[in-house]
């Protein structure tokens, strides 16, 4: 009985695998997978460009933020690639992008674009997920969205903090950590360089302790 049963489990298991297979080629998702591929893979190098740009313009704690960001948008594609691992499609990708001089008008950019991704993009290929009936893949789309929407305020806050003049200086003493060498110091403003490597103010950064 057992043993019946546990069979036709494993033919049903099949036999819906097979049937999602068949369905999924040339579905719209697997076209919006591609879709999703490519922006993601793209996301990842723009990142990279902005992670320079933040270093170029003395914020280190942000530069580390968007190479963070481009690791787990690998991690992302990693898990997309998974999905189209035996597909053959073409797609056809909107291009635009925007003149950057430096780093607020990167985390405008960003904050933007996963925005847009989160709301519109990624909104639309996780509904087309559900309706055709590709529950793992759509809900991987819903937390994808849900990631973006974290990226979206954190580079909205990242870029109100430089504007407001706080990335550097709080209205009460916080404690500073310099990222080059680990000194740390209690006071409302982060040091022109740090006493411990010599390293400029670039390298500073609140502490934070979530462990
Ligand atoms: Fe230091």
């Amino acid at each position: 009985m057992t043993f019946l049963f546990l069979f036709n489990s494993i033919a049903y298991f099949y036999f819906k695998l097979d049937n999602i297979m068949e369905t999924f080629k040339g579905s719209k998702t697997e076209q919006n997978l591609a879709k999703a591929w490519y922006l993601e893979t793209a996301n990842i190098r723009l990142y990279e460009i902005f992670a320079k740009q933040a270093k170029k313009d003395g914020f280190e704690q942000i530069s580390a933020i968007f190479m963070e960001v481009a690791e787990q948008k690998r991690s992302h594609t990693k898990t997309i690639y998974r999905f189209l691992h035996d597909s053959n499609v073409e797609t056809v990708s909107a291009f635009s992008s925007k003149k950057f001089d430096n780093i607020q008008d990167c985390l405008r950019v960003a904050s933007e674009l996963e925005l847009n991704e989160s709301t519109i993009l990624f909104e639309e290929f996780e509904r087309i997920a559900w309706e055709e009936g590709f529950k793992r893949i759509a809900t991987k789309f819903k937390l994808f969205r849900r990631i973006k929407q974290f990226y979206h305020e954190r580079f909205a806050t990242l870029l109100s903090n430089i504007e407001e003049g706080k990335v550097f200086k709080r209205d009460k003493k916080v404690k500073w950590i310099c990222r080059k060498c680990g000194l740390i110091y209690e006071s409302d403003r982060a040091l022109k360089n740090c006493p411990g490597c010599e390293h400029p103010q670039a390298y500073f950064e609140i502490l934070a302790e979530n462990y």
